[in-house]
């Protein structure tokens, strides 16, 4: 798999779409892949929602529930000719079936590079809801916005870019309100949108994810500041989208964890490529700026409650689907390093240094370098300079490493090639007797499905 597709929640259930090759595990054939989960962390697997044909592959795009229940799915038809321009399709069974409208493709532009529709409802001055549509012109590095009051028939509104570094192209946009310091009387338009390297000499740190916060009537968006910022700092964050239609409106988003840089050589069992774990989004202001703050979903949290307390002088053995949650009063100068290391030389290293404001993740060994030259990489990250107490979250599931951050304002996520069934976690402060300021919980959760 790789990019999430088509994220909606309707009568109670996750539904999750996802970029997906039915016949192998390189990218090919296109389609739309689909599991559904009661509660964000137990999966079923579904057979395939939209299949590829000898005319057109089935790229990223979403799915809204309108009034009725019925689902639509607004898609990339990415023709053979070489056009790509948006679809729907119907489903009346909450997406087991669907039926591609027979009117396709309802918007092309003679587009080689015209991809990824986001559909959100918004409300509109006259009280009536209506469509919104972010899409990109990738190569023009250009979010395109289209209203529609009946889905089929869209309108354009207004572009955003080209910003930020060239020789990249523009996917997967997302526009989302969220609040602002808790007050959901406060919103604030935020859009999402990730980044790729192409041309000759692309950057060998590859795909990463941004936002942008800013203003939005409806028709256009106006960014508050010209500039992209991190949405995630590791290696393997992209093409993250939020669901449609989640309870009480909140923006809960889910990013497939790997790069494009180095996708496909990432080993492969009967699968290759998964998604991080679900994230709820919110604006907290720091600096007197808007920043984006994601924490993972209430359910997986959960397992802290029947975490054990571990003593952080000692190495920790754990099973490799674990979250590890450290805090402390004060840090010493040097921050804390809490290193994981597998069977062999594989090791993670995660150095939590408020004092110098940095967070640094690294990933080595044998099976790091063999996987592809830019694989071993070290991804530094900004925390606040707080002397005071603070905590770290992490969780580890099998080759999914994220690490959480100052409340969740410092998200780390990276892939991880530790091996074998057990994995050591050892603490290490450079200051004598540091380690005793620390509380170490850790709980082991299982393979998760
Ligand atoms: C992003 C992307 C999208 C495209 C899809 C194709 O990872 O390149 O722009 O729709 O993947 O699989």
């Amino acid at each position: 798999m790789n990019d999430p597709n088509g994220l909606v929640h309707v009568d109670g259930v996750w539904h999750a779409f996802f970029q997906h090759n039915p016949e192998g595990i390189d990218w090919g054939n296109m389609s739309w892949g689909h599991a559904s989960s009661v509660d964000l962390e137990h999966w079923r697997a579904h057979p395939v929602a939209l299949r590829y044909d000898d005319r057109e592959q089935v790229y990223s795009g979403s799915v809204v529930v309108d009034d009725h229940g019925t689902l639509t799915a607004i898609y990339t038809s990415a023709y053979a000719r070489g056009i790509q321009a948006q679809s729907l399709a119907v489903s009346d069974d909450g997406g087991e079936t669907w039926i591609p409208h027979s009117g396709n493709p309802v918007l092309d532009r003679r587009s080689s590079d015209f991809r990824d529709p986001k559909v959100v409802r918004v409300p509109s001055q006259s009280g009536r809801e209506r469509w919104v549509m972010v899409a990109v012109e990738a190569v023009e590095r250009r979010v395109l916005f289209y209203a529609s009051d009946d889905l089929r028939t869209w309108r354009e509104t207004g572009s955003f870019g080209p910003l930020g570094p060239d020789g990249v192209v523009w996917e997967c946009p997302d526009l989302v309100l969220l609040p602002q310091d808790g007050d959901p009387a406060q919103t604030r338009w935020v859009l999402l949108l990730s980044t790729n390297p192409v041309g000759t000499d692309p950057d060998p740190v590859g795909s990463m994810m941004h936002y942008v916060v800013g203003s939005f009537d409806g028709e256009t968006f106006i960014p508050d500041r010209e500039e992209l910022d991190r949405f995630d700092h590791g290696r393997d964050f992209y093409a993250g989208v939020t669901f449609d239609s989640a309870p009480d409106g909140e923006a809960i988003l889910l990013a497939w964890m790997s790069n494009w840089r180095y996708a496909h050589a990432v080993p492969a069992a009967t699968w290759r490529g998964a998604m991080s774990l679900p994230r709820r989004l919110a604006l907290r202001t720091v600096e007197g700026q808007p920043r984006m703050v994601q924490h993972p979903v209430a359910s997986i949290e959960g397992h802290l409650s029947h975490a054990t307390l571990r003593a952080p002088s000692e190495p920790i053995t754990l099973i490799p689907h674990a979250l590890i949650e450290v805090g402390w009063t004060s840090l010493p100068a040097g921050g804390v390093l809490l290193r994981l290391t597998g069977d062999g030389d594989e090791n993670v290293h995660i150095v939590c240094d408020p004092a110098n404001a940095k967070l640094t993740v690294t990933r080595g060994g044998t099976a790091a370098r063999a996987l592809h030259t830019d694989f071993p990489s070290s991804s530094g990250a900004p925390l606040r300079r707080s002397p005071g107490e603070g905590r770290l979250f992490v969780s580890l599931d099998g080759p999914l490493l994220e690490v959480f951050a100052d409340g969740g304002e410092t998200t780390v996520s990276i892939l991880v090639t530790l091996e074998g069934e057990s994995i050591t976690l050892t603490a290490h402060a450079d200051v004598p007797g540091a380690l005793d300021s620390l509380t170490l919980r850790v709980a082991e959760v299982g393979a998760r499905q």
